[in-house]
C-alpha cells in the first residue's frame, strides 16, 4: 500500500513537470522566429529556455534579449548568424517576445 502511494506521488509529480514543460511559443514567434527556434530544443538558433538559463538573475535580461534580437548577428551560442529582428518583427513583438523569453524556466 505504501509503494502504490508512493508511486501516485511520482506520477502527480511527473503530471506537473510535463505541463509545465509543454509551454507553448506566442504565435507570432512561431511565425516570426519559429523557423529557427523552438523553446526546448536548438534549432537553427539556441532552444529559448537555454537563452532563459543564460540570462538568469539579471534584472535587465529582457531589455538586453530585445537589443539582440533587434540587432542581430552572433550572441556567442557559436551556432551561426541571426538575422536582425528575425523573420520582421516589429519592436513591439520584439518587446514580448524578449520579455516570454526572459520569463522562460
Ligand atoms: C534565420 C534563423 C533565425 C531566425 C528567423 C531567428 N533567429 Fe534567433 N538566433 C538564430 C541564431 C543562429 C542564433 C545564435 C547566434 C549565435 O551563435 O550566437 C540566435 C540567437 C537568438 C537569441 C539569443 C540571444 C542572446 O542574447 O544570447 C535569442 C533571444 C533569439 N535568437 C530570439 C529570436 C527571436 C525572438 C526571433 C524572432 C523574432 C528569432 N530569434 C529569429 C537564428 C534565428
Amino acid at each position: 500500500m505504501k509503494q502504490i502511494f508512493i508511486n501516485m506521488t511520482v506520477a502527480a509529480a511527473l503530471m506537473v513537470a510535463g505541463s509545465a514543460m509543454a509551454t507553448d511559443m506566442p504565435a507570432v514567434g512561431k511565425a516570426k522566429c519559429g523557423a529557427c527556434h523552438a523553446i526546448d530544443k536548438k534549432v537553427v538558433g539556441p532552444a529559448w529556455n537555454d537563452v532563459a538559463k543564460k540570462y538568469k538573475g539579471d534584472a535587465n535580461a529582457a531589455s538586453k534579449i530585445a537589443a539582440n534580437i533587434t540587432k542581430g548577428g552572433e550572441f556567442g551560442w557559436k551556432m551561426g548568424k541571426m538575422l536582425p529582428k528575425g523573420m520582421g518583427a516589429t519592436d513591439a513583438e520584439i518587446k514580448s517576445l524578449s520579455e516570454f523569453i526572459a520569463g522562460l524556466k
